[in-house]
């Protein structure tokens, strides 16, 4: 598809009123031609003379299923690369796996959520940059000279570093991480300051990192260790688009979710886990401090056009947060699977299989949102993820006693950073 083109969709429907809904929606999203057949049949019959660029087809259909469009895309090399979205009238997990695994993009339930379609065709379309330059203030060849230089914008802490090396570290011990502590003195006072703060709720004052260690246990002192260092390090000023207290309560929240899902779900160490959702979004501190104007900007118009802010951000720039913290990661020689969860939070369907890593990412987020346990200047929060719901297991009606059952409580999760 050439960019500056309208977006040439098909739309195969029975209903009258959700081929009217979704054209109406489809165009407020952006300018598209939309075509519109009520069969396979006539479909195949419109592909053979025109390429869509995307395809969004009922399931269900008058006499037949989409399985057989599905099917027939399949012989068809040029067919097989055309992204087709697959809408059903309810949440239905058979249905949904018999679509991807027949080669669907996405399936998504009806009614369509603007926003949750915003973001697939931002994901399967990205704006053009040039079609956007000339309305913003950006000059994006040096955003991305700027970025390639990604060590020297985001260099790792000297602490973080050394925790990471305690890590991978078999033989390491609470002593070699209370000795790393204790050499600066304004970190061990800030982490004796969480060690003692609500969320704990000790009674007894924590006075040393020793005692620390005792009392929480070496992966907590650990954890909150690399919190304070990320925090010391990349402190924001006065001018910053982002709450600093709002975001790192987000970003700490995320990594306490993350790590109660990956006890549940096994899938990743918890210590892991941890890191991932505390620098899930840690491009947002990249973006804030070498690209504020920009990323003011970014946040305005987010804001203003009720978007989220990684959409954005990708349309005006070619690249997110998202991305950037991924490049972030690996310039950090963090696992890969980290890597790729801080890169694809946003986007887990880019990942086809093997990405529960990146689902866990995804989640810990959405709850994070739902349940507003600090901010993250992105005022319009994504939707769960059905792809990532169906390689967890979770259906989308059980997600809140699903949250129940992790026994999180939101309150006191904001209380962390208090
Ligand atoms: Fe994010
Ligand atoms: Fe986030």
């Amino acid at each position: 598809m050439n960019h500056s083109e309208r977006l040439k969709v098909l739309l195969i429907t029975g209903s009258t009123v959700f081929k009217s809904e979704t054209c109406l929606m489809l165009q407020r999203i952006r300018p598209c031609e939309i075509e519109h057949k009520d069969s396979v049949h006539k479909s195949l019959r419109y592909f053979i003379q025109y390429k869509p660029d995307l395809v969004i087809a009922d399931w269900q259909l008058e006499s037949h299923t989409a399985s057989d469009l599905l099917q027939a895309m399949r012989t068809n090399d040029d067919w097989k690369r055309i992204p087709v979205l697959i809408t059903l009238d309810e949440s239905d997990r058979d249905l949904t796996e018999q679509a991807l695994t027949l080669g669907a993009a996405q399936v998504l339930f009806k009614p369509l959520n603007q926003n949750a379609l915003s973001r697939i065709l931002a994901g399967f379309f990205p704006v053009s940059r040039r079609q956007v330059k000339g309305n913003t203030p950006f000059d994006y060849r040096k955003i991305k000279a700027k970025l390639e230089q990604i060590h020297l914008l985001a260099p790792l802490p000297s602490l973080a570093a050394k925790i990471m090396d305690l890590l991978k570290d078999p033989n390491s011990s609470a002593r070699d991480l209370a000795g790393e502590i204790k050499k600066d003195q304004s970190i061990t006072a800030r982490i004796l300051k969480i060690a003692n703060s609500a969320y704990y709720g000790f009674h007894r004052e924590i006075g040393n990192v020793d005692r620390a260690i005792v009392v929480l246990g070496f992966d907590e002192i650990m954890n909150i260790a690399q919190v304070v260092c990320l925090m010391e390090a990349f402190d924001t000023e006065d001018d910053s688009a982002l709450n600093r207290k709002e975001f790192w309560g987000h970003s700490l929240g995320t990594a306490h979710i993350a790590r109660a899902l990956s006890k549940r779900l096994n899938d990743l160490s918890p210590r892991d886990a941890f890191v991932m959702g505390l620098l899930h979004d840690f491009g947002k501190v990249v973006l804030n401090q070498h690209f504020r104007e920009e990323f003011h900007h970014m946040i305005k118009t987010a804001e203003d056009q009720q978007r989220p802010l990684h959409e954005v951000c990708r349309e005006l720039t070619g690249t997110d947060h998202a991305e950037i913290g991924g490049m972030v990661a690996e310039s950090w020689k963090l696992p890969l699977p980290l890597v790729r969860a801080i890169r694809y939070h946003h986007r887990p369907e880019s990942v086809d299989k093997d990405g529960r890593e990146i689902d866990v990412a995804h989640l810990a987020n959405f709850f994070c949102h739902r349940y507003k346990i600090g901010e993250s200047g992105n005022s319009v929060a994504d939707e769960p993820n059905y792809l990532s719901l169906l390689r967890l297991g979770i259906k989308e009606d059980q997600l809140d006693e699903f949250w129940q059952s992790l026994k999180m409580d939101p309150m006191h999760l904001r209380d962390i950073l208090e």
